[in-house]
């Protein structure tokens, strides 16, 4: 059968928001090397700038402007930086220029994919090689512990916030995990096909109803291993034996805090990239924060936020470009073109990792 390619879209309408702290320099990494990749396709990208964040609250009072979730919704791709600054606070105490509610629930981007992958010529704290990491943590996005996010009881003496799971919200995350499994290659131990449940169902109910609804997923897909491994055990787990590990689902809070868990096996918050993924809208951003003690000195790691574009691309219809981006950052790892120093900034600056990428970039 002929091998029919449909062409991607050009222009590729690109909606980049620059955020806080790094993100202006990470994003500006990112956007050189996608206009490069998608110039090599013959695919022009036309950029527009969307505004957002802490220093957009210290301006405005709102961490968006009005219409932003419009503007998002009409754009091919969305590439975020990290947002937040930590003396931007409302008077309940917690950050007011983060974007996690407003995007996440705003968009219904509600699955949060997290790839985590040891690439060679990377250092890492860990004994694994190269290729023995790498598996997927699939994070609820929009309930959870972080619904309670701007709810919740405060007084002087005590504060309370509940978490909420949902049989509908938890049905359509494990079915996304299952189906991602479908695309990846198993566990680098075993080759095997597996979706691991993370939860603490020994002791809250809200848990229980999370592994109760991923047994009933997992039932329809008998090519998949579904597992189970209580929270606590899992981030031990993923220090000791990562290679167990193929695609792993579970509650917002809990993903939030294994995926920065798994970042620090495989080199750093730098290295890891996100999708935040819906039927409609999805956006793509670094795992981590706008690391403002760095921000603008050139120390910053833009691998994260370059392969956080390759995901945009091959979600926007673009898998060329896509893959000779991660191709790009994998060779000049490998090649020693880009070392990370064990503080997590590259040895010759943010500047120097873009310029790699760039020039080991296929036509
Ligand atoms: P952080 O992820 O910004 O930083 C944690 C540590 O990792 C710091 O030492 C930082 O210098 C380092 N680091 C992070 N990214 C790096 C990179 N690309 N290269 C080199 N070093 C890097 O977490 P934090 O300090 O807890 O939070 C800072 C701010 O970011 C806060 O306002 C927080 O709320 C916000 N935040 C935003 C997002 C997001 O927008 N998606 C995610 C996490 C935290
Ligand atoms: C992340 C971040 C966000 C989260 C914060 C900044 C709202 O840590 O994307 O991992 O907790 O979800
Ligand atoms: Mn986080």
């Amino acid at each position: 059968m002929p091998n029919i390619e449909t062409q991607p879209i050009s222009p590729l309408r690109l909606s980049i928001m620059p955020g806080d702290g790094i993100g202006p320099e990470l994003v500006a990494s990112a956007v050189a090397v996608i206009e490069a990749a998608c110039a090599a396709d013959g695919t022009a990208v036309d950029v527009t700038e969307e505004p957002g964040g802490a220093g957009v609250y210290r301006e405005t009072g709102e961490a968006l402007l009005p219409g932003a979730l419009d503007r998002l919704r009409q754009a091919h791709g969305i590439l975020k930086g990290p947002v937040g600054l930590p003396d931007v606070r409302k008077p309940d105490g917690t950050e007011a220029g983060l974007l996690g509610g407003l995007l996440r629930i705003g968009l219904d981007t509600f699955a949060n994919v997290r790839p985590i992958r040891m690439l060679r010529g990377v250092d890492t704290v860990m004994k694994f090689e190269p290729g023995q990491i790498d598996y997927t943590i699939i994070r609820e996005n929009t309930e959870g512990l972080y619904l309670s996010r701007g709810g919740g009881v405060r007084n002087y003496h005590a504060a309370s916030d509940q978490m909420l799971i949902t049989r509908a919200g938890t049905e359509r995350i494990v079915k996304f995990a299952f189906e991602h499994a479908r695309t990846r290659n198993g566990a680098p131990r075993d080759g095997v096909r597996r979706v691991t449940c993370v939860d603490k169902s020994n002791v809250l109910r809200s848990f229980a109803l999370f592994r109760e609804v991923f047994d009933e997923v997992a039932a329809s897909y008998p090519d998949i291993e579904a597992n189970h491994v209580y929270a606590d055990a899992a981030a031990h787990a993923l220090v000791v034996e990562p290679d167990r590990f193929d695609v792993l689902v579970m509650e917002n809070f809990l993903g939030d805090i294994l995926s920065d868990l798994g970042a620090g096996t495989v080199g750093g918050l730098g290295m890891c990239p996100s999708g935040n993924i819906g039927h409609g809208a999805s956006y793509f951003e670094p795992i981590h924060g706008s690391a403002p003690t760095i921000a603008g000195r050139n120390l910053a790691n833009p691998t994260s936020q370059i392969l956080s574009a390759a995901l945009l691309l091959r979600h926007s219809g673009h898998d060329r470009a896509a893959m000779r981006i991660e191709a790009a950052v994998e060779e000049s790892f490998a090649d020693g073109s880009i070392v990370i120093l064990p503080a997590g900034g590259p040895e010759k600056g943010t500047e120097s990792v873009t310029a790699a990428v760039l020039e080991h970039l296929q036509p």
